[in-house]
């Protein structure tokens, strides 16, 4: 089954690197536009310069903007209309984690920030994009939770907190906005990128060993699941969260 995604519009938060531009990577191949955003427009910029090298049809929007601030996020998505007319397909996908070590010691301002980027922005950002068409023409929303939102870990407890919240959101946001727009999660486990390079890089071969599919996530693992999410592939599905993490949570023993 084709995805449906050619001539539809697609935001991606948090796209200048790992599972975001993948993510906008797929869509484009796909045939979508697609609107890259995270904070830096020089890094959006070179995003949008490797896309349409091998996507030469692409049709890509580079417009920087901090998920969590309400006049550069309503910018952003004002940019995506009046370049491509609307939106079909939003991800939530920027992610922080300020703060490693027992929750019970994190300081105010560490968490009100990692609220403010992994959960309110998920809230901001659907609220502008409804605005913008979805909830006239309706659409897909994918957000990008954690396994870390379905388990207790040591050193990221409150990360993991604020993507348990994302994986409710999901389907609250599902049950509010049926039928018309459908809303998904994917909860991905150890990802080789940027945000997780201290938890990855010293234990690679470790971690690989205990994991059922024998090696850590690309980011173009979670980019195929996306893919699948917003496509016509999963047009029944709704307010459901896709575990991609190589086997991860399934292992038989922790030995
Ligand atoms: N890697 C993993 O193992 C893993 C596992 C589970 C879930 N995740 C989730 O996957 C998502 C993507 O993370 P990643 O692993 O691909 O990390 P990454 O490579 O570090 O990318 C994070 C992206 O978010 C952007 N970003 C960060 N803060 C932002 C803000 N305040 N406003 C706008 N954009 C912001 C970054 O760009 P700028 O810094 O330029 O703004 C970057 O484009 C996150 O939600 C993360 O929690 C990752």
């Amino acid at each position: 089954m084709r995805t449906g995604l050619e001539g539809k519009t697609a935001l991606v938060t948090g796209a200048s690197r790992g599972i975001g531009k993948a993510i906008a990577t797929a869509f484009a191949a796909e045939g979508a536009n697609v609107v890259i955003s995270s904070r830096k427009q020089e890094a959006l910029d070179e995003v949008a310069k490797e896309i349409t090298a091998a996507h030469p049809d692409a049709r890509v929007l580079a417009k920087a903007a901090h998920v969590g601030r309400a006049e550069e996020a309503a910018a952003c998505v004002d940019a995506a209309v009046a370049e491509f007319g609307g939106l079909d397909i939003l991800v939530n996908n920027a992610g922080t984690n300020p703060y490693y070590g027992p929750m019970a010691d994190i300081e105010p301002a560490a968490a009100a920030k990692t609220v403010e980027v992994n959960q309110f922005a998920v809230v901001q950002w659907t609220q502008l994009a409804l605005k913008a068409s979805l909830a006239e023409r309706g659409g897909a929303v994918v957000n990008i939770a954690s396994v870390g939102g379905m388990i207790t870990e040591h050193g990221i407890g409150y990360y993991n907190a604020t993507k348990a919240a994302v994986i409710h959101l999901t389907r609250q946001f599902a049950m509010e906005l049926a039928p018309k727009v459908r809303v998904n999660c994917i909860a991905p486990g150890l990802v080789k990128t940027h945000l997780a390079r201290a938890l990855w890089e010293p234990h690679e071969a470790e971690i690989s060993k205990h994991t059922p599919l024998g090696r850590l996530g690309e980011p173009e693992d979670i980019a195929n699941a996306a893919v699948f999410l917003v496509g016509d592939t999963s047009s029944w599905m709704t307010g459901q969260t896709m575990v991609v993490d190589g086997g991860a949570t399934i292992r038989a023993s922790l030995a």
